[in-house]
């Protein structure tokens, strides 16, 4: 992978919250089952404003954590014990992310992206709204599952308009894989939801075909009016309002963590 990333030469002036330099942590899962193959997925550059800068480095250290081998202790980095917590997976620029966030003030939401601008807009509408009930992960969702949250920590994963990567030779690159859905599905608690959005018919069409392929995943389809988290994104999303305007359809997935013991694949 070539990380083009500009903030390696911390030309935005940001003290914290940089990618460390060299090969992104990446496993090999050697499960038999399919993981995203990033291939040279090259990082979207963007600069922070000055006063956006100010405003990272001021926060970032309580706020946000970059990719690392490092188990997070939720209660610890929340301040607060035995609350829900969901991960949300690719929140882009947060817009929906913020505007959940103060409807389940009592979880804890964890928003995960590469783009560190976007990182940066959805820190800046916290600080300013007050959401103390968000942090923030630098780096790849898959990886942060795998190396910082424990098994059976997260009461829900969200993954909405992930990168539908239409051209069939970049399919793999697709996070929704019989892998990533197993990895999610042994980080999620028994009766955790996990929620995937997407305005692509063709990905819509295969994710629809590996609804049942992860036997700790019940598919409980859409809408499930008895599902225990918000599943309403109170915003239409730059990603899902360009679906819209398409007139594209949108599709949701929802499916509940089972009960029986996660065991290897
Ligand atoms: C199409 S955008 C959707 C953003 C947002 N969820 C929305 O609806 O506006 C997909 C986002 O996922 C991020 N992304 C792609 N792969 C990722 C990964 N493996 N881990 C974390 N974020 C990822 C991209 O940087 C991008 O911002």
């Amino acid at each position: 992978m070539h990380n083009t990333d500009s903030s390696h030469s911390d030309s935005h002036g940001t003290t914290v919250g940089n990618v460390p330099f060299g090969r992104p942590l990446q496993s090999e899962f050697n499960d038999g089952l399919d993981y995203p193959r990033l291939g040279s997925m090259s990082f979207r550059r963007g600069t922070l404003t000055p006063n956006q800068t100010k405003m990272w480095d001021e926060n970032w250290p309580a706020m946000g954590k970059v990719l690392a081998d490092e188990v997070i202790d939720l209660d610890e980095w929340f301040g607060r014990t035995g609350a829900k917590t969901i991960l949300e997976i690719g929140s882009g620029t947060g817009t929906s992310t913020a505007a959940m966030a103060p409807l389940e003030a009592d979880t804890n939401i964890i928003a995960c992206e590469i783009y560190k601008p976007g990182l940066a807009k959805l820190m800046g509408a916290a600080v300013r709204e007050n959401l103390s009930n968000i942090r923030l992960v630098r780096g790849d969702g898959v990886e942060v599952l795998n190396r910082m949250l424990p098994e059976q920590s997260l009461d829900g994963v969200r993954i909405y308009f992930p990168d539908p990567w239409p051209k069939a030779r970049h399919h793999k690159r697709r996070i929704i894989q019989s892998g990533v859905l197993h990895l999610i599905a042994t980080r999620l608690k028994p009766g955790g939801v996990l929620h995937v959005a997407t305005d692509h018919a063709d990905y819509a069409e295969w994710i629809q075909e590996l609804v049942h392929v992860e036997p700790l995943l019940e598919f409980k389809g859409w809408p499930w009016p008895e599902c225990p988290q918000l599943t309403d994104r109170q915003v239409i999303t730059k990603f899902e309002g360009k679906g819209l305007e398409k007139e594209h359809v949108i599709t949701e997935f929802l499916w509940q963590r089972t009960d029986a013991p996660a065991q290897e694949a």
